[in-house]
């Protein structure tokens, strides 16, 4: 069976990653840009890859590798800088680069949050207010209105897993708040409401028929054993046990069962259950590592040892298990929305870049996902996380994880290795795999 003959190969960014151009045109600062001494080696986001100016030749080079699709997100700091009122400014930024993306051949997917909330907003609160839905609400309309007679695939969201819990409860991500009591009753319940409120605003404003999603940071077990009761045990994990509610059901089942999982009963009504689950057309998936290491540290990591240079295991059966066990639980076609790897790598002296362990970790990975396809599972795309080297929020430029090199002094882009390989993989549609 194996991969569809209309599969989306691509590679996925983030606004506030790439784009830099921090309060050009209009845009307002985001709670990224004023994240100052968090974080590491003095580094900001206010410059980036310079995206914003050089979009052309990256989408030229995306042209080159053959991707046939691009994940981005649109900056709500561009589009909505001040409180209710529209930048038309910002707005054309994303008309010009979805416009070279279809000259180029290269379908839009288009995420409409990726974490940078402007400052304004969180100087009321953030995802606190419950007013956000609205000012969402009307920031995204203004998306859709704008760019749906180009673009088909939206994301409402990017990991609410980070930008609610690792950013309002952890404190670990911007705004870099513990309001631990709250977090459920307003945080997550109105990004919940957001999101169901915004699939049905797009089924209804969209110029062209769309295709809606959501991108979710996901933990997977994998089965200890593929019996069917190591089976129901590895799903049990990922989405019933502590770990896999936190991070799976409490923000998926809601969305994709129209059911609240036991930490969330009390915080959604039978209404708010039914706005939300609005029906999606796909479930995106962001796979980087298993919760196995996590649930059962020594005896996993005595086997499996390959990290990441930011620490994260390396395991590709994850991102089979994660596909299969997101189909099975909530039965809407998946969309790998991104997963890839930071590697330390460098242009060398023969001005290339070699990353023998991504491409290792492609040819591992896809082969996973190659089993899903096989299996007569759904599968709609592959975006690799990230097409360039980029901002890596509080970690800064230190981890490396693009198919394009960035050397931010210049910069200059280089293909990597690993960028060449993939073009080889998506020219055959998976068939070297
Ligand atoms: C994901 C984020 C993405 C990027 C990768 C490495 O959690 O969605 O922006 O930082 O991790």
């Amino acid at each position: 069976m194996s991969f569809s003959k209309n599969f989306l190969w691509g590679a996925a960014s983030a606004a506030a990653q790439v784009e830099g151009a921090w309060l050009e045109d209009g845009k307002c600062s985001s709670i990224w840009d004023n994240a100052g001494s968090r974080i590491k080696n003095g580094d900001t986001c206010h410059e980036a890859c310079d995206h914003y100016h050089r979009y052309k030749e990256d989408v030229a080079l995306m042209k080159e590798l053959g991707l046939k699709s691009y994940r981005f997100s649109v900056s709500m700091c561009r589009v909505m800088p001040v409180e209710g009122r529209i930048n038309p400014a910002g707005l054309a930024f994303y008309k010009n680069l979805v416009r070279e993306l279809r000259e180029a051949g290269i379908e839009p997917l288009c995420t409409l949050y990726h974490w940078d909330l402007p400052q304004w907003a969180q100087d009321k609160g953030g995802w606190k207010n419950d007013r956000i839905v609205d000012w969402y609400l009307q920031y995204a309309g203004a998306v859709v209105e704008a760019l749906s007679d180009q673009v088909q695939y939206w994301m409402t969201f990017n990991e609410p897993q980070c930008f609610i819990m690792l950013a309002y409860v952890n404190g670990g991500h911007a705004p870099f708040c513990h309001d631990v009591s709250s977090f459920r009753r307003h945080h997550l319940r109105n990004m919940l409401l957001a999101h169901g409120k915004c699939v049905k605003l797009i089924r209804k404003m969209a110029k062209t028929p769309p295709k809606i999603g959501i991108a979710m940071a996901s933990t997977t077990y994998i089965p200890d054993s593929e019996t069917p009761e190591g089976l129901r045990d590895a799903a049990r994990k990922s989405f019933e046990g502590r770990t896999g509610e936190e991070f799976n059901s409490l923000y998926m089942d809601p969305i994709g069962l129209g059911k609240a999982s036991p930490m969330m009963k009390r915080y959604l009504s039978a209404e708010d259950l039914k706005i939300i689950s609005e029906p999606m057309d796909f479930v995106g998936v962001n796979v980087y590592q298993p919760s196995n290491p996590s649930l059962n540290q020594k005896a996993y990591e005595a086997e499996h040892h390959k990290k990441t240079s930011m620490g994260w295991v390396v395991d590709g059966r994850c991102l089979y298990w994660t596909v299969r066990q997101y189909w099975e639980r909530y039965h809407l076609p998946v969309m790998v929305t991104e997963n890839g790897m930071a590697v330390d790598d460098a242009v060398a002296g023969d001005g290339a870049c070699h990353d023998p362990e991504r491409i290792a970790f492609l040819d591992e990975f896809l082969g996973n996902l190659k089993r899903a396809a096989d299996e007569g599972i759904p599968v709609l795309g592959y975006q690799h996380w990230s097409i360039m080297d980029n901002f890596e929020w509080c970690e800064g430029y230190t981890p490396r994880f693009g198919l394009i090199h960035i050397d931010y002094r210049t910069q200059k882009r280089t293909l990597k290795d690993s960028a060449k390989h993939y073009a080889e993989i998506i020219r055959t549609n998976g068939e070297t795999l």
